[in-house]
């Protein structure tokens, strides 16, 4: 083991208005434990607080309404259940004296209709997405979303602003608005999955307005964007096997420049092809950051030594690992010693209950969460 704890990484950052412990933020992770009804189990709070030593938790994806759902066993965020139980997870957090951030989440095309009440997915145009969506029953193979009629937008504009509003009451630091990995937001932005012809298509304008809009309604909600940050993935092709925009610079250079324009927090980006490579697949990550005036999360295949010499390259700003946190919930105490990193085998990734999940000890035993 060597000692690390003089990394830059590892050091206080300020991010807006909170002054947080280091810079190492812990990803948003689906681990499908919720119940049909989206509530989020009790042993979540013990998860989430055991991970909060990390200078920021994001939430797994949480549905901003029922027909935001694709996967089976994942929470919402637009119950009175659902704020309750969240409030056991902030409280926890916040306990051990963390923040976190909720991810507010439409899946759109990337759904079934086991998860729509039997209704097909919506989505900006019907182009069926390859793949298979993980219901109950096990994987289904997708099928075809209808599109959506254009007077139906603003009700969806409507559940974000009602979802931003219930992670408030929830307790939670802040929002990042889920605009990447080829759900709702991103299938607007794509011109490989947006074919419409009304306003909401067609020119970059167009295919940028709806997520503009959420944007704009979330940011209403919490007075504007100091504690919103929003995640993009421009070069990811998952899941859908979703190709990328034919001038994918231009759409989200644009893009970047609106986000930044509404004064959002930070702008989190996957660079490359999401968990499977830093493949930039001809996206300038560099110059969207320079676009953006907020700090700069970056996430995908991250390692400590990565991200010390971005860090010391001027790259970014915070960093997300995913994967390592699922095994290691004082991933932040390892780096700074030095400790190996436990890996989760894929079985406990989606669903199951608190084993493979809040049952993975720290390097100096089992983290207790007080009640
Ligand atoms: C089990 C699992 C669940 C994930 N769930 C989400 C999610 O809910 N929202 C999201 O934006 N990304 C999700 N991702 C992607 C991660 O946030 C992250 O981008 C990816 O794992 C790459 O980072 P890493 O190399 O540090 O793991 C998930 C990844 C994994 C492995």
């Amino acid at each position: 083991m060597s000692d690390h704890s003089a990394s830059p990484l590892l050091q206080p950052y300020t991010l807006g208005d909170m002054s947080l412990p280091n810079r190492v933020v812990m990803c948003p992770l689906t681990r499908s434990r919720s119940s049909d009804d989206g509530v989020p189990p009790d042993f979540a709070a013990d998860y989430y607080a055991q991970r909060a030593t990390a200078g920021l938790i994001i939430s797994e994806a949480t549905n901003i309404s029922s027909q935001a759902r694709g996967y089976a066993l994942t929470p919402g965020i637009w119950t009175g259940a659902q704020v309750e139980s969240w409030q056991r997870v902030t409280r926890a957090v916040h306990n051990r004296g963390g923040h976190m951030f909720l991810q507010l989440w439409h899946t759109g095309r990337i759904s079934h209709p086991d998860l729509q009440n039997g209704a097909l997915p919506v989505a900006p145009s019907a182009i069926k997405p390859t793949g298979q969506a993980f219901t109950k029953d096990g994987l289904k193979d997708h099928v075809t979303p209808r599109a959506l009629e254009t007077d139906e937008i603003p009700a969806i504009v409507e559940d974000y602003r009602h979802a931003a509003q219930c992670a408030m009451d929830a307790g939670f630091d802040g929002v990042e608005i889920h605009s990447a990995n080829n759900y709702l937001l991103e299938q607007f932005i794509r011109d490989s999955t947006n074919h419409r012809t009304d306003r909401y298509g067609g020119t970059i304008e167009n295919r940028l307005r709806f997520p503009l809009e959420v944007v704009q309604a979330v940011t209403g909600v919490w007075g504007g964007g100091s504690r919103v940050g929003i995640r993009i993935s421009p070069a990811t092709t998952m899941p859908g096997e979703t190709p990328l925009d034919s001038s994918v610079m231009e759409t989200y250079g644009t893009y970047v420049d609106a986000l930044s324009a509404a004064g959002l927090l930070y702008l989190h980006d996957i660079e490359g092809v999401t968990q499977l490579s830093r493949d930039p697949s001809g996206v300038d990550f560099l110059a969207l950051r320079k676009r953006f005036s907020g700090a700069y999360i970056a996430n995908n295949q991250y390692t400590r030594k990565l991200a010390e010499e971005t860090l010391a390259a001027g790259k970014a700003d915070m960093f997300s690992f995913g994967r390592p946190f699922i095994a290691n919930p004082d991933l932040v105490d390892r780096m700074r010693s030095g400790a190996p990193l436990a890996e989760a085998p894929k079985e406990y990734w989606y669903g199951g209950g608190t084993v493979g999940y809040s049952d993975w000890p720290g390097m100096n035993g089992q983290i207790r969460i007080e009640p």
